[in-house]
């Protein structure tokens, strides 16, 4: 009998009753705007932020209204301007070269390697072309974050990290996001808190971290923060720097306390599912799994493997049979894109280099979620179904 899959790859745990029983509080008392508090009170997005800060080990924290504006304010913050250059990923999602193109300035696409971490060989013969590198960590693959920043100093680039896909995860012992100025996360429904919609910026910097809070539209109430520097600080740049509104609320903060602190428990989770898919997939004959680094603790919420080599028609293939038994792949390699984009190639308002090299790597990208709805069982049996389609399909073409 062929086995199907019947799961739904896009439905995440619910929210802990915790969160919905302080959501209610919240909704109940009618204050949802973070700096709306009642004598005494200290705002849940106040005490988020406090907690963020601890969980990566920032001086400063600051909850923002998506993991997209997380990005663009730290570009705002460390000075990007109108007409730079920033260095950022030829692989990882729209948000983040779109984050670029939102402060006017220019992505400089660097490749991607059969690790699908940024190319640090391209990235080394390209720091001299920009100020600023913004990092992503597309699919929570981290790459040799101390060649990076070795590289990223020596040419004077200071490194903002997108940690979409890292939130809870770390290199060596260092907390994603926490290498370089300013980490930004998401905590979209697809990531590994969820709130609907929401993002952070951990950041070390007195003055940056000023700046990202005036920035995401305090007025004058910075005071209220509890993972802010002193006022001094804002008395520096609180006139010159501009309000663009992207605040976190209440609502959203309620859900997402309660959510940080069972993060540590969800990673072993994640992980538990990403590794029984990648023993069921080690080994299927024309497929390569990512081979990840002894330093690298990742977060396996979604799980990559490599076609590499293949027709485009063979992997289109493998993609339909595998839909038809229930198992949705994403093909990041196709050249139209579909639901989502990926490739560099794909946002035309920047000059799109030739990465030929980066080209072979994308053509052969296939994608998977792995919401933690999915039991071992179901993964086991996902890797079985994608091992099958993919060796009948490989067969036939040799
Ligand atoms: C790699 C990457 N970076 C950044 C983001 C942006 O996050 P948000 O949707 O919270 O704006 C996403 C969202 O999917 C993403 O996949």
């Amino acid at each position: 009998m062929t086995e199907r899959f019947t799961g739904s790859f896009t439905q995440q745990e619910p929210i802990p009753e915790d969160g919905i029983a302080a959501a209610l509080d919240v909704l109940r008392h009618g204050r949802l705007h973070r700096y709306n508090v009642a004598e005494g009170e200290l705002s849940e997005t106040a005490l988020l932020e406090q907690e963020f800060a601890a969980l990566v080990g920032a001086r400063y924290a600051l909850a923002v209204a998506s993991g997209g504006y997380a990005m663009s304010t730290a570009l705002r913050a460390v000075g990007v301007k109108p007409g730079d250059r920033v260095l950022s990923n030829a692989f990882t999602l729209a948000p983040v070269p779109g984050a670029i193109a939102s402060v006017g300035a220019q992505p400089v696409y660097v490749g991607v390697t059969e690790a699908l971490t940024i190319d640090l060989d391209d990235l080394e013969t390209k720091a001299d072309q920009a100020q600023v590198l913004l990092l992503s960590h597309m699919r929570g693959h981290i790459c040799d974050m101390d060649r990076l920043m070795a590289i990223c100093n020596a040419a004077g680039v200071r490194v903002i990290e997108d940690c979409a896909h890292t939130m809870g995860a770390h290199w060596r012992d260092v907390p994603s996001g926490r290498h370089g100025a300013i980490g930004c996360y998401s905590c979209q429904t697809y990531k590994h808190v969820n709130s609907g919609e929401g993002g952070f910026l951990a950041i070390d910097d007195a003055e940056l971290a000023a700046r990202a809070v005036m920035l995401s539209g305090s007025y004058m109430l910075f005071e209220r923060h509890l993972a802010a520097p002193d006022p001094e600080v804002f008395d520096r740049i609180k006139y010159e720097t501009p309000n663009i509104s992207g605040r976190m609320d209440n609502l959203r903060a309620a859900i997402l306390r309660p959510q940080l602190r069972a993060l540590d428990t969800q990673v072993g989770r994640w992980n538990d599912r990403y590794r029984v898919l990648e023993d069921g997939l080690r080994g299927t004959p024309g497929l390569s799994v990512i081979e990840r680094p002894a330093q690298e603790h990742y977060v396996g919420s979604s799980i990559q493997v490599l076609l590499l080599d293949w027709m485009a028609d063979k992997v289109r293939d493998v993609v339909a049979r595998c839909a038809a038994r229930g198992v949705e792949l994403k093909w990041f390699g196709a050249r139209e894109p579909v639901a989502f984009t990926s490739r560099y190639d794909s946002w035309r308002y920047a000059d799109t280099p030739s990465l030929p090299q980066s080209d072979r790597v994308l053509e052969g990208i296939l994608d998977m979620r792995v919401p933690l709805t999915f039991s071992l069982e179901e993964c086991a049996l996902i890797a079985r179904i994608i091992r099958a389609e993919v060796s009948a399909v490989f067969q036939s073409q040799t």
